[in-house]
């Protein structure tokens, strides 16, 4: 099929230019001035408005089993959410059990992520450690396509993995070329809290903000910095949330390290009087880890967005119905932790970024689609409207206006964490590899339309660091004055 996207301002992370886009079968072919329609071809309008490269989330949790039950939206439904919003590629996490295969995980999340209607990849979680884990990361990056392997520092007794497990791991991703990522909160300490506020009798949603302050967060993003600098690979900090976390990253960047950072669209904009509602199910439902935090926070986020101390925003899609949060309703220790957000990410970090004069059109791009595409080594197939490029695209109209409703939303949960919230600036036509999924309220999208994007490994000059070789470079013996 042949589509033409006519009289647009195609915005890409570098610069904007006024330009129709030429796509054939799944791929762009030209971008140009007043480019010729061929025969046949569908014409997209559009007039007013943008031409974006899709968005990507690089952090979902799609059919997840966790905390006793399974996220809502499954690769169908967090799909189909996904592309309604403009984003046209998801990358979710294969969280093998203790003990579990990382191979029978992927093949697992394969089998799952087939009714897909968007590209997708994946990371892979370490969870446990053993030389079986060994041997098969390297099968992960060379016969799969990861190039990510994800670490929770948090969820003591689940999914929590100790430093000496973190240090080896981190090892065998620098010598595979790989990248960690860390879920990065001292899963200890929260333990401990958790305790202390169960026996004073703070059993409700507002004891999980209690229980993981900022410090949990700040302590451990700066612990898995240094181990990874030790380890000599770069690292990923997925859904940083507060002050302490972002000045570790901006403190190591400084200093030469390469780390990357991920605030979620959801800290950027809520915050933690959330759990302060007297409703139960309100408070509960925007349980997630970590949680929101009072609105100071939010300025740091934005100012690393901006400053490019942070690189993207994502949602830690993890949706859990109100009658699934219940399973917590006497101890907020067992509520499900997860929100969603995968429908409406674009479209409030376009009305609470550019429309409030916090991010331009270029710098939205970039940390919604473009920079994570480099970060995981799919740029440009992905993350830029180019000759070449996935026709993978947003038709962004900047006076479009809705107001958030569980109501009117494609996700499968029953309520959404920003309802009520006005945007403006909103998709009117998103294509999906050439293919419209959603034009104009109507959502095309089919299941199983969906692809896996394999990821190459890094380039070994791309993952060392440059502070840690130093460091172990031999050193001029100082003999100061004294000749031998
Ligand atoms: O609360 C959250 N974030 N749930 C999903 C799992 C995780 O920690 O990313
Ligand atoms: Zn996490
Ligand atoms: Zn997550």
């Amino acid at each position: 099929m042949t589509v033409v996207i006519r009289g647009g301002t195609v915005v890409n992370h570098d610069f904007s230019q006024r330009a129709d886009v030429l796509i054939e079968g799944a791929t762009i072919v030209a971008v140009g001035a007043n480019l010729s329609v061929p025969v046949g071809a569908e014409v997209i309008d559009a007039g007013g408005c943008y031409v974006l490269p899709g968005g990507i989330d690089p952090h979902t949790h799609l059919e997840l089993s966790f905390m006793g039950t399974v996220s809502a939206d499954d690769f169908e439904w967090g799909t189909k959410a996904a592309l309604s919003g403009g984003t046209t590629m998801v990358v979710d996490f294969c969280i093998p059990d203790r003990g579990q295969s990382l191979l029978a995980a992927y093949q697992d999340w394969r089998r799952k992520a087939e009714p897909a209607a968007c590209d997708y990849g994946f990371h892979m979680a370490v969870t446990w450690w053993a030389p079986q884990v060994f041997d098969e990361m390297q099968a992960c990056v060379k016969a799969y396509g990861i190039n990510t392997f994800k670490h929770f520092m948090a969820y003591k007794g689940a999914l929590m993995v100790s430093d000496d497990e973190l240090y080896q791991s981190f090892c065998r991703c620098s010598a595979l070329g790989a990248m960690p990522l860390v879920h990065a909160e001292n899963g200890d300490v929260v333990f401990g809290l958790q305790q202390r506020y169960l026996k004073a009798s703070i059993a409700g949603p507002e004891g999980h903000a209690y229980s993981r302050p900022p410090e949990v967060e700040g302590e451990a993003t700066h612990r898995a910095i240094m181990i990874a600098d030790m380890a000599g690979c770069p690292l990923y900090v997925v859904h940083v949330s507060c002050q302490e976390a972002h000045d570790a990253i901006a403190r190591a960047r400084v200093g030469g390290k390469r780390v990357f950072g991920e605030p979620l669209i959801q800290h950027l904009v809520l915050d933690e009087d959330e759990y302060r509602h007297p409703d139960w199910d309100h408070a509960a439902r925007r349980v997630m880890s970590p949680p929101f935090r009072p609105k100071r926070h939010q300025e740091s986020l934005w100012a690393g967005l901006q400053s490019g101390s942070l690189q993207v925003v994502a949602t830690d899609h993890c949706a859990f119905t109100t009658e699934q949060k219940r399973i917590g309703r006497s101890d907020f220790t067992k509520i499900p932790n997860g929100t969603g957000g995968l429908e409406d990410r674009l479209a409030v970090l376009w009305s609470a970024g550019v429309n409030r004069g916090r991010l331009t059109r270029e710098e939205f791009v970039a940390v919604s689609s473009t920079n994570i595409a480099r970060i995981l080594n799919i740029y440009p197939r992905k993350g830029a409207v180019a000759v070449g490029a996935d026709a993978d695209l947003a038709v962004w109209d900047p006076t479009a206006t809705k107001t958030i409703s569980a109501t009117k939303q494609v996700s499968r949960i029953d309520y959404n964490v920003f309802e009520g919230m006005d945007c403006q600036g909103l998709p009117r036509a998103v294509l999906a590899r050439g293919t419209i999924a959603w034009i104009d309220g109507d959502l095309r999208a089919q299941a199983g339309s969906g692809q896996y994007v394999e990821r190459k490994p890094f380039p070994a000059v791309q993952v060392a660091h440059a502070t840690w070789r130093e460091f172990t470079a031999p050193r001029p013996v100082d003999r100061g004055a004294v000749s031998p």
